[in-house]
């Protein structure tokens, strides 16, 4: 069922056609302010919230309150309501059980039971309201992954480990942590250029003194089995004689104030300019500039500061400069304040968010109105171009800011996170909302981003890691080094690693099934054990799959945790190679004893898992020559997906194999 308020923006999110019903939605009451519109749901005590994509504090959402709103904000504590993407899809279950998507360009806001824990009201202007019934979670889940459509399908070398880190400078930099991980021993597919590569910040140049030839360091990588992969943002540096800045302006692509002028903000490069992403015609030019880094060989990228982040904007800079020169001397509390507020204010400003305009196909809009489609069509227009540039060929493609939609498009990484225990738990909880939402292919900055790792922390966000479809270890410029060879047990770690290759043949054919069949990857325990009470507040463990549950460790100086089973499942320990122990475990709740050393998880009865031998990189992963951990009494149907991992896969790339007891 579909409801329309206001004058929605088209965001494309929905690919099918669905007629308006008439009347009132069924489950809310509505309420006016003007053009804002509240809907209300009377929470039971056996409701549960669940979707909301990327947000934080777990998985069920019930009890805060949170925000779509698009934003840069790198400390991602507890008390935050929202973070780069915008994804309004929830599903409510307890007393009845149904799903809604409010496809809205703008802001929304929720409250899911923080004002008042037995109610729940979402609010917002402009938007498309969409209904889902079902009789389970997973169904109302299918459903809607049908209406906005098939979820992106990177290649298949974009599932193997990838080191990252702002702060690697040039080509000796990037060769060192190249080496440093294959004398080791380290199995390694990706090694990303983040903005160091450019020359001074600016899109789609490369910084000759650092990269003297990229596109034979690229190949020479490639030879190695190394995907480069460099980032690209959003913002295009001011410069006259920049070609993308020149280009740009001549064509009027660049957003505009009310004047018309181009709108200047600051980001990395300094004052830039933001490429109109909702102006078809800017959206085709900005991903045709990607060309450049394609020509070199390139094959995958990611969007950054697309939320868009405005670290100032030029206007309210002048401003906050002409204050701070008019007071001669700060005398009390209220100077120094009206002083310092109007800097620290200069920040992802929502006046200035109000103050640029895109031309889009429906006219002029202010940007606050389409905030939330920023990022999404960035990476709209680089996966429109990339499918132009060499037809049916996968790219790798994710962003930090998203919105649903762009799904189809890219996968995303949860931003600048920090080497917090916290953070590794966020990252699990993370997981099924942001599946229900379409994305499947996501991934944490495995360590944390910001902050100080340490080895245990990274080993055991690894331990999650190794089931994450995007798994990069990346981190902040000035944080503590934490590649992997950097720490003591470098055996350990490329145990870790190789235990993620042997199982790719699993978590790359399901998370292909996945997204053929609407299904998530991660999905919370309710959702496969809707009966089991206990199961369903569980908020610290996942099935991955059909076949598999995890329950990683997630505190500092852990030797195990207590886990739940819902079900009769063996527990699989593997430590290196493709080797593992099996103990068959009944229902109930256990204290499993579980070292750094070592990836523990558990089979699901009736379930089978196939595992291939360790390997270095993607390419030299043999899926042919397969051992199947089972968990079964008679024959079992498993579908194997080992398509060639760079073209577009069709439904004959899918292999029933019966695996026998
Ligand atoms: C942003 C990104 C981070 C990147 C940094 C420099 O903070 O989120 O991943 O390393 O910018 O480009």
């Amino acid at each position: 069922m579909k409801y329309r308020f206001g004058h929605p923006f088209p965001t494309d999110a929905v690919i099918r056609k669905v007629a308006l019903s008439s009347g009132a939605p069924a489950h809310f009451s509505l309420s006016r302010e003007g053009e804002l519109v509240t809907l209300s749901y009377p929470l039971a005590e056996e409701d549960a919230v669940y979707g909301l994509g990327e947000q934080m504090r777990g998985i069920n959402k019930r009890g805060w309150h949170y925000e779509s709103w698009n934003l840069d904000d790198p400390i991602h504590h507890e008390g935050r309501t929202s973070l780069y993407g915008a994804h309004n899809f929830f599903l409510v279950w307890g007393k009845e059980c149904f799903g809604a998507f409010l496809d809205c360009a703008g802001r929304v806001e929720y409250d899911v039971g923080f004002t008042d824990r037995n109610l729940f009201t979402v609010k917002a202007k402009d938007f498309d309201l969409y209904l889902f019934e079902g009789d389970s979670p997973s169904a109302i889940v299918r459903e809607f992954r049908a209406l906005i459509g098939r979820s992106y399908i990177p290649p298949k070398w974009a599932f193997g480990f990838a080191q990252s880190r702002w702060g690697y400078k040039n080509e000796a930099d990037i060769r060192e942590v190249y080496e440093e991980y294959r004398k080791a021993g380290l199995p390694l597919d990706m090694l990303f250029l983040d903005i160091d590569y450019m020359e001074r910040f600016k899109d789609f140049t490369v910084d000759k003194t650092r990269f003297p030839d990229l596109k034979a360091f690229a190949a020479e990588m490639k030879q190695k089995n190394i995907h480069l992969v460099p980032i690209i943002d959003a913002a295009v540096k001011v410069e006259e004689g920049y070609p993308v800045y020149d280009e740009g302006i001549q064509k009027g692509y660049f957003c505009k104030d009310a004047s018309g002028s181009p709108f200047v903000v600051g980001v990395w490069p300094g004052n830039s300019v933001l490429p109109d992403m909702l102006n078809p015609a800017a959206r085709k030019w900005f991903g045709s500039r990607y060309r450049v880094l394609l020509d070199m060989g390139i094959e995958g990228f990611w969007n950054d500061m697309n939320e868009p982040v405005l670290f100032y904007s030029q206007e309210r800079l002048q401003d906050a400069l002409r204050i701070a020169s008019e007071t001669k001397e700060i005398t009390c509390l209220a100077d120094y304040e009206r002083v310092s507020h109007t800097f620290f204010g200069l920040q992802n400003n929502d006046g200035d968010y109000r103050a640029f305009y895109h031309e889009t196909e429906n006219g002029r809009v202010v940007h606050e109105a389409v905030h939330n489609l920023y990022g999404y069509n960035m990476t709209r227009a680089a996966a429109e171009y990339f499918a132009e540039y060499a037809p049916g060929k996968r790219f790798l493609l994710f962003s930090r800011s998203s919105c649903v939609g762009m799904h189809r498009y890219g996968g995303i990484w949860t931003g600048d996170n920090s080497a917090w225990w916290s953070h590794l738990l966020l990252n699990l909880q993370q997981l099924p909302g942001l599946n229900m939402c379409g994305f499947l292919f996501a991934g944490a900055d495995l360590g944390g981003f910001g902050g100080s790792t340490t080895e245990e922390l990274l080993l055991r966000w690894l331990a999650l890691g190794v089931f994450v479809p995007l798994m990069r270890n990346h981190s902040n410029l000035g944080s503590r080094p934490q590649e992997c060879y950097r720490f003591t047990r470098t055996d350990v770690f490329r145990n870790l690693l190789g235990i993620r290759y042997s199982l790719l043949p699993y978590l790359y054919s399901e998370f292909v099934r996945c997204a053929f069949e609407n299904d998530m990857l991660f999905r919370p325990l309710a959702f496969a054990y809707p009966d089991d009470v206990r199961a369903r507040t569980v908020e610290d463990q996942l099935l991955v799959g059909g076949s598999l549950m995890i329950a990683p460790v997630y505190t500092q100086n852990a030797k195990g945790r207590y886990v739940y089973l819902p079900e009769r499942m063996k527990l699989i320990r593997m430590k290196a190679g493709d080797r593992f122990t099996e103990q068959t475990l009944e229902k109930g709740e256990y204290y499993i004893p579980v070292s750094t050393e070592e990836v523990v998880f558990f089979l699901r009865c009736g379930k089978v898992l196939p595992l291939a031998r360790p390997a270095l990189n993607t390419a030299s992963l043999d899926d042919k020559n397969l051992t199947w951990v089972k968990f079964i009494e008679r024959p079992t149907a498993f579908t194997l997906v080992r398509d060639g991992g760079t073209s577009q896969i069709r439904k004959e790339d899918f292999e029933t194999v019966l695996v026998e007891p």
